[in-house]
């Protein structure tokens, strides 16, 4: 096969529109409902209701706006209103998914909590219930979990849920990245006491920002729709009684989402006959895909990804922000791969580095299925086998271009050039 660069870069997952949005937005530009208050925002949460099952959704500006009201809401459940000007999870420590990006658990320290990061399972890639139970034994107090289903494959649920229960402790499920994806016949966005989604312009489907939390209890919608308009009181005048945030959505927004609810279920269909066709194409070379529990969850595959095998890793020597690799017969990794699909004008991008290894949380405690870890160099886990799951995913991992609009001549031009990596 020829290969030339692609004459339109091949993201990894970017934006599809489809027309209907455009007629929403213009609809409240014409009725003139340019605010974060109309029609596009009510049938928006009407659509995600109907599709999650939940009672309640949020229109909010962003999924970490959502996340941030989420931890607001625990928060108070837990530990009571602060004063004002102090974080409601002050002096508290949260338990909190590892490998993610970091809009997951910055909110815990917007508030003033430390986030304790969990170790990584291999089947998922998502939060080990096994290392959950060990941060018990050296946690005993804490009383919150930020949960992630990471590039859009369901966590061990059940698992987890049965860890949270006995120990009294409550759960707030970021679906950020798996709108559509179910457990167990289950949307996810249904199994935290506090959920959230996110339209990120990356997402599945977009309404270029924008973000919603679920949830069946109205009270707590009721407090978060009015936290997100400043939490103004109920009077002629402006009146405020707590504190608030500017993080309703706009109604132009809630258009764009509104016109792409309809294609969710198309998006999911492309995004895994992606990720399918990578696997085929990909099976006779040292790698596997991110790992999904094909018995009791259907993924979104929102991000196709894989784990290069350990005994065919060239070698990589990454910095902070810098890396090396040698190059080597029969063998690649994950920035080889990556710089050879940015020179065909393709992206790619390592697995989330884990936020234990992050330098604003590396002295954050983090903890393995062993106990308390902390991130060793890679010579280290060369030597001594990894440590961390979360660090391996990072070294040996990638993601690759996932774009739904990818067709499917492109695709075999990627899964080529990943297989002349390794020639
Ligand atoms: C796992 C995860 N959580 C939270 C967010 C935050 O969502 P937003 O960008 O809508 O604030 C994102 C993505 O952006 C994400 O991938």
């Amino acid at each position: 096969m020829e290969l030339k660069p692609f004459e339109k870069r091949l993201y990894l997952s970017s934006p599809t529109m489809h027309g209907d949005e455009l007629k929403f937005m213009t609809e409240a530009y014409e009725t003139n409902w340019m605010s974060t208050v109309g029609a596009n925002i009510n049938e928006a949460e009407k659509l995600i209701c109907e599709k999650i099952g939940c009672r309640d959704a949020v229109a909010l500006s962003s999924g970490t706006a959502a996340l941030h009201l989420a931890i607001r809401l625990a928060g108070e459940r837990l530990y009571g209103q602060p004063k004002v000007g102090h974080g409601v999870l002050e002096g508290k420590r949260v338990f909190c998914s590892d490998v993610t990006f970091d809009a997951t658990v910055n909110p815990v320290a917007y508030e003033g909590g430390e986030a304790v990061f969990i170790d990584t399972e291999e089947d998922t890639w998502n939060l080990d219930p096994v290392a959950l139970e060990k941060a018990f034994e050296i946690y005993p107090e804490v009383k919150l979990l930020v949960m992630v289903h990471l590039y859009g494959t369901p966590a061990k649920v059940d698992e987890i849920r049965q860890v949270c229960d006995r120990h009294g402790v409550l759960i707030i499920e970021d679906a950020a990245e798996s709108l559509g994806a179910t457990y167990k016949g289950k949307q996810t966005g249904l199994f935290g006491d506090y959920n959230i989604i996110s339209f990120n312009g990356n997402k599945i489907i977009t309404g270029s920002s924008g973000g919603m939390l679920l949830t069946d209890n109205t009270d707590d919608a009721n407090r978060v729709r009015k936290w997100s308009t400043q939490a103004r009181e109920d009077a002629q005048w402006y009146q405020h009684e707590e504190l608030g945030y500017n993080y309703r959505m706009s109604n132009v927004i809630a258009g764009v989402i509104r016109g792409q609810i309809p294609y969710l279920d198309e998006h999911i269909a492309q995004k895994k006959a992606i990720y399918m066709r990578y696997r085929e194409g990909l099976k006779d070379l040292p790698v596997t895909m991110n790992p999904y529990d094909e018995a009791n969850s259907e993924p979104n595959f929102w991000l196709s990804c894989i784990l290069i095998d350990r005994d065919a890793m060239c070698r990589q020597v990454r910095s902070e922000k810098d890396v090396l690799y040698e190059t080597e017969p029969g063998k690649s990794c994950p920035t080889e791969i990556f710089e050879t699909l940015l020179k065909y004008n393709a992206e790619g991008r390592p697995v989330w580095k884990p936020m234990h290894m992050q330098p604003i949380y590396r002295m954050n405690p983090f903890i393995t299925r062993s106990g308390s870890g902390r991130a060793r160099s890679n010579a280290y886990i060369q030597e001594n086998g990894f440590n961390d799951v979360g660090c391996d995913l990072f070294d040996r991992g990638l993601c690759l271009p996932s774009d739904n609009k990818m067709t499917p001549d492109q695709q075999d031009m990627i899964i080529e050039i990943i297989k002349r990596c390794f020639s």
